[in-house]
């Protein structure tokens, strides 16, 4: 009896010790969903000195938050199952890594837990009202609106858009990672993020066949792999739950990526993805920058810039790898050829450096034209960045299985990278593929005056 009571009182003990000292975020199970859930909103606050220790804090209490540094709020989405956003954890922990700043995670998960998304997104304007009253709290203690920050995801977007709206668009920055496209979809400007919502607005817009929204909301849209499907995720229902949430939750991933890797994911800004492709899009024309838009934490770097169009909006396009850290390198292949007549076709080419390692692009989205004497340049994408190219493979398709195979007379081809525009150019002059055969070859330093 005693040896119970005393098991009894050490398991309250335990409990009770976890559940104060560190809270956590708001776990709900399925049957949750089903019967839906109530909007409470727990603000839990991480910084520097206790950075995987939560600690709550409130209107009325702002606990160890320092109103004179940065704040970063971090709004997850719909949650049709209950469960905690499985990447949260991660978010905090590297922002906290890059910036000495204030953290808060906005739980709402009793409100987006339900399994009837329209429910979940009739709550979005209380919450909003909720971090209003706690931003108002920072800015009575003399904390600025310049320095708070606003990462919604999905429905988390607009809620941080109805936040900045209520204070004339004068927050310092909000990110949109896929925000919600249903019931938002084609709506007004304030029914909805948009630009003027914050002095700086980045949007990353990874399923916009689904989940997400397809226009423009930002500053800055921008749409990895064109933003429909990305790669590694499941294309088909076979993908079980992945298929529904993989491309969705790739814009975190992403965002992430921009945090943690040593590979900066730049972007071109274009009018479509489809010129992005065809290499319409590589100069940006940004002067006093060495880059294109990166994506991510640094985004706003390019404030200055993206601000000054009118309207102050501008998309942007690239392709990235199918994992982290998700990054490709573009590359452009120019190629002369001498055939009499037009071929089209697609082109596959390899890079292999010294040690073996070879990166491989298709350039197939769609097919190329090759002229007599004109040069054709074509964008190539590849997951490494080899920097010492030992040799290069070429294999041209036109796609028939049937029918007579062609040649392509190619006179010059020429690689030159775009990141790294001061490596040395590789040619190679007067190489005839054979259709569908892939032919290896030894580039050379191109020379310095070319035609
Ligand atoms: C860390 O978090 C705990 C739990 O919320 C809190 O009691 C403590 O004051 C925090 N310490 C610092 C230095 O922020
Ligand atoms: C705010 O937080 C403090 C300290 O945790 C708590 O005592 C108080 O009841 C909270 N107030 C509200 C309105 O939730
Ligand atoms: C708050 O942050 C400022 C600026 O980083 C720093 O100078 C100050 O010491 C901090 N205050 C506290 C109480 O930690
Ligand atoms: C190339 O291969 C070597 C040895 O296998 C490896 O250590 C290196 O990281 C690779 N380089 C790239 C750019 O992938």
């Amino acid at each position: 009896m005693l040896k119970l009571y005393l098991l009894i009182s050490l398991i309250c003990l335990v409990r009770s010790d976890t559940d104060e000292i560190c809270p956590s975020f708001t776990k709900l199970s399925f049957h949750s969903a089903v019967v839906g859930t109530g909007l409470s909103v727990k603000l839990m606050l991480y910084t520097e000195r206790n950075q995987t220790c939560a600690q709550i804090v409130n209107f009325t209490a702002l606990g160890n938050l320092n109103v004179t540094k940065k704040t970063t709020f971090v709004i997850h989405g719909f949650r049709p199952t209950g469960s905690p956003p499985v990447w949260m954890g991660d978010l905090v922990e590297s922002l906290l890594l890059v910036e000495d700043m204030n953290v808060v995670v906005v739980d709402w998960n009793r409100g987006a837990t339900t399994v009837i998304y329209t429910q979940a997104s009739s709550k979005t304007r209380k919450v909003a009202v909720i971090l209003k009253e706690f931003i108002d709290q920072i800015l009575a203690n003399g904390g600025s609106l310049d320095n708070i920050y606003m990462i919604g995801v999905s429905l988390g977007a607009h809620i941080s858009g109805f936040v900045g709206e209520m204070y004339d668009g004068q927050l310092g920055r909000i990110t949109g990672l896929d925000p919600a496209g249903p019931l938002f979809n084609g709506r007004p400007p304030q029914d909805r993020l948009d630009p003027s919502d914050a002095q700086f607005v980045d949007v990353i817009h990874s399923d916009i066949d689904a989940l997400g929204y397809k226009e423009p909301l930002g500053n800055i849209d921008f749409y990895p792999n064109g933003g429909l499907d990305q790669p590694g995720c499941p294309k088909t229902i076979f993908g079980g739950m992945e298929y529904f949430k993989c491309d969705h939750q790739r814009s975190v991933y992403l965002y992430l990526a921009s945090l943690r890797e040593n590979c900066a994911i730049a972007a071109y800004p274009c009018d479509s993805y489809r010129d992005y492709r065809n290499g319409k899009c590589v100069s940006c024309g940004i002067p006093q920058k060495v880059s294109c838009p990166l994506l991510g934490y640094y985004a706003d770097s390019w404030k200055d810039y993206l601000k000054e169009k009118d309207p102050p909006m501008t998309k942007a396009f690239f392709d990235t790898d199918d994992k982290k850290p998700f990054c490709i390198y573009h590359y452009f292949v120019d190629i002369v050829s001498w055939n009499k007549n037009i071929r089209r076709g697609s082109i596959i080419i390899k890079l292999k450096d010294k040690d073996g390692n070879i990166t491989e692009s298709k350039i197939n989205h769609e097919p190329a034209t090759f002229q007599k004497y004109h040069q054709v340049s074509l964008l190539a994408r590849f997951n490494q960045d080899l920097d010492k190219v030992a040799a290069i493979s070429l294999e041209f398709s036109t796609g028939s299985v049937v029918g007579p195979k062609y040649k392509l007379r190619i006179l010059r081809m020429k690689l030159r990278s775009l990141a790294h525009p001061e490596r040395p150019q590789l040619c190679r002059y007067d190489l005839v593929l054979m259709e569908n055969v892939e032919t290896f070859f030894q580039p050379i330093v191109c020379p310095k005056l070319q035609m």
